[in-house]
């Protein structure tokens, strides 16, 4: 069973946690949204400084709250790819510098392997094959989960992310940042049914629709039209209504095309993962569809769902069990698929 420490940086939350085999000992967050939220979204150069700033005292913390010293550490891990770059730089040098002084084999873990390890981290039981359904700032994917490292992108969204899309919308209304929170609060006094809303289809050139794949720029559009001819008349724009109809359009996409995957591929189980896990409108709808077909669904602690470095360290625990490292020489990407 190895006890890994890892750091996640990819984004706005310095993150550094330790994990025994898909048990968390120790987790430590330290969030920059206030910081970014002056500018309205994440800064990626103010993201950079703001890990480097954070980084010692959290790896010092999250030890100290684990209980082990080094002796206790089998490996070090830290996200190398999707994400800011040199965000990213901040927690790869970090952990390679560490394995390196503590003779620790070290490991550079995908962003979204992560996100799938979160599943495993709230039930510890959970086994492959599954559906992860991501649903993040920068990601909107459907993933079929077979086994350690060996993963199929199933669906995916052609343009905006159902997180991204959350904050422009928030935006468009002016909401503030980041989106999702607000919407999913004021979504609760509003109705759904308010306004008709596009679902984000993809046409298929031989004709129908691609049954997996998701698209939220039309909608964005859409509501940013409607929002401006709503300002035009003198009313008060009825936020709680458009908040509703909006997350109630993503929430019934996404959750369309997750149950259509876990059934055409006859798979039992979806895991939810990403901060848009959180949302209330996606969490009653897809439930609600799951019960329908009998299928299992997963909705990590919102803690596991959101950017952290327990998910990072689970994945990597998983790996180096399988024999896996890799080499100090390891760079980051700001791109790469699963
Ligand atoms: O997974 P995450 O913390 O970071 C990324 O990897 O992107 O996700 C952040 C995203 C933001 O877009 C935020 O607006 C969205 O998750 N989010 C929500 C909710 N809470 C956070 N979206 C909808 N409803 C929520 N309750
Ligand atoms: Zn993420």
């Amino acid at each position: 069973m190895p006890t890994v420490l890892a750091l996640e940086t990819s984004c706005d939350e310095t993150a550094v946690a330790v994990v025994r085999d898909r048990h968390l000992l120790s987790n430590v967050v330290s969030s920059q949204i206030q910081v970014h939220q002056q500018y309205g979204g994440v800064v990626p150069e103010v993201a950079s400084r703001q890990h480097l700033e954070a980084m010692n005292w959290a790896i010092a913390q999250t030890l100290t709250d684990s209980g082990l010293g080094w002796a206790g550490i089998d490996g070090v891990a830290a996200t190398c790819a999707p994400g800011l770059v040199g965000a990213l730089l901040v927690g790869l040098t970090a952990a390679k510098t560490l394995a390196m002084l503590h003779h620790k084999p070290f490991l550079g873990v995908h962003h979204l392997e992560g996100h799938i390890y979160a599943s495993y981290l709230s039930e510890p039981e959970l086994e492959p094959p599954f559906l992860c359904l991501l649903v993040s700032g920068g990601h909107t994917s459907l993933i079929y989960v077979k086994g350690c490292g060996q993963y199929e992108t199933l669906g995916e969204t052609r343009d905006d992310a159902a997180g991204e899309a959350f904050d422009k919308v928030a935006r468009l209304m002016g909401l503030g940042y980041p989106g999702g929170p607000v919407i999913d609060r004021l979504a609760k006094d509003g109705n759904p049914m308010a306004f008709v809303l596009p679902d984000g289809k993809i046409s298929l050139p031989e004709g129908g629709y691609h049954p997996y794949d998701s698209s939220f720029s039309g909608l964005k559009t859409a509501m940013l039209r409607l929002t401006q001819s709503l300002q035009e008349s003198s009313e008060p724009l009825p936020v709680a209504d458009l908040a509703a109809s909006f997350q109630d359009t993503v929430a019934r996409s996404l959750t369309k095309r997750a149950i259509a995957c876990a059934k055409d591929y006859g798979l039992g189980a979806i895991a939810v993962g990403g901060g848009v896990a959180a949302n209330s409108g996606l969490r009653f709808r897809l439930q609600e569809a799951a019960e329908r077909e009998n299928l299992r669904v997963l909705f990590p602690p919102l803690k596991f769902c959101t950017d952290n470095a327990a998910m990072i360290a689970c994945a990597a625990a998983d790996h180096l069990k399988h024999g896996h490292t890799s080499p100090l020489t390891l760079g980051v990407q700001s791109r790469l698929p699963l």
